[in-house]
């Protein structure tokens, strides 16, 4: 049927789509291998792509490899940062409690590493619920069974599709009481502690397909998440007549869950926080 045809106007939002998609494809790689070809500093896709040159095949599984490792990478890792800011501006409390917990342990004259993580068990604590509450994709990537099986009396044939749901397996209220609150303690004061195995994290999905990059997030978010709350205050934002601005906390219902636009404050916590973070800037 023509796209005028009514109920066809799918077909322009089709057509949209797949032209951001080609987009995706080809501006992010043309420009790492342009890089790579003008000095401009190298990457893997870049250099697999050049030796490969001539070879149109393996171009595009080169190029395919690249689009998806950003499609996985990008919204998900700033949908968990997002979340973790959206609710520490909602818990000043709780973002205290980590800040202290940083200045104990590192002090005031760095940011934190990696080699402080074990030392951290409130940020770990307050990581591991942000990724509980807010799960970038609440509902897993689609699986298929290898095997008949059966499952509470139900019978999943061999080939048949199986979803998972995250977000449900998260808001468990046998295995987390009042899953809809915001409490970090949960996994703190748990009789394993907040360094559980990171197969624990149900975000990143599950068996033989679970997340490839989830090393990659894991560190991504926790170092974010340990050196905002060593140097940022978040606080709700005050309107003309200095008024705290109420922050709804709400999320779009979307397959990458995200925040919706919210106004906040964000500022040094001191003098102090400000120079470690210019110290980080990169001055050309
Ligand atoms: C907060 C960050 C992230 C979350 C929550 C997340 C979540 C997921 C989930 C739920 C899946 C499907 C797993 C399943 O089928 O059971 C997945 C797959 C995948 N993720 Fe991530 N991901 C994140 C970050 C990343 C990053 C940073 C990368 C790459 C650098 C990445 C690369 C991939 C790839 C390649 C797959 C497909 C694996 C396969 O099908 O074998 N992800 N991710």
């Amino acid at each position: 049927m023509p796209s005028w045809f009514p109920g066809c106007g799918f077909q322009h939002i089709a057509s949209k789509s797949a032209q951001g998609i080609k987009e995706i494809d080809t501006i992010p790689f043309d420009k790492a291998v342009n890089n790579l070809k003008m000095g401009n500093g190298t990457s893997l896709i870049a250099e697999l792509a050049l030796e490969s040159e001539g070879d149109p095949i393996k171009l595009e599984k080169i190029k395919a490899m690249g689009t998806i490792s950003f499609l996985a990478a990008a919204d998900t890792t700033m949908s968990s940062i997002a979340a973790f800011l959206l609710t520490m501006t909602q818990h000043p409390d709780i973002q205290s409690k980590a800040r202290a917990e940083i200045d104990q342990v590192i002090g005031r004259d760095r940011l934190p590493v990696f080699e402080d993580r074990q030392s951290l068990p409130h940020v770990e604590s307050i990581y591991r619920e942000i990724m509980r509450m807010h799960p970038p994709m609440p509902v897993d990537a689609a699986h298929l069974s290898t095997e008949d099986d059966f499952y509470q009396g139900y019978h999943i044939p061999k080939g048949c599709q199986v979803i998972a749901n995250i977000w449900s397996f998260n808001r468990d209220p046998n295995v987390f009481p009042e899953p809809d609150k915001f409490m970090p303690e949960r996994f703190l004061n748990s009789p394993t502690g907040p360094f559980t195995n990171i197969n624990d994290i149900f975000a990143f999905g599950f068996g033989r397909r679970v997340c490839a990059g989830r090393h990659m997030a894991d560190n991504t978010i926790w170092l974010t998440i340990a050196s905002v709350l060593a140097t940022l205050d978040l606080r709700n934002a005050k309107d003309d007549a200095g008024n705290e601005v109420d922050i709804p906390g709400e999320y779009t219902k979307t397959f990458f869950r995200h925040p919706l636009p919210y106004r906040s404050s964000i500022t040094p916590r001191d003098l102090q926080a400000r120079d470690l973070i210019l110290a980080t800037a990169k001055v050309d």
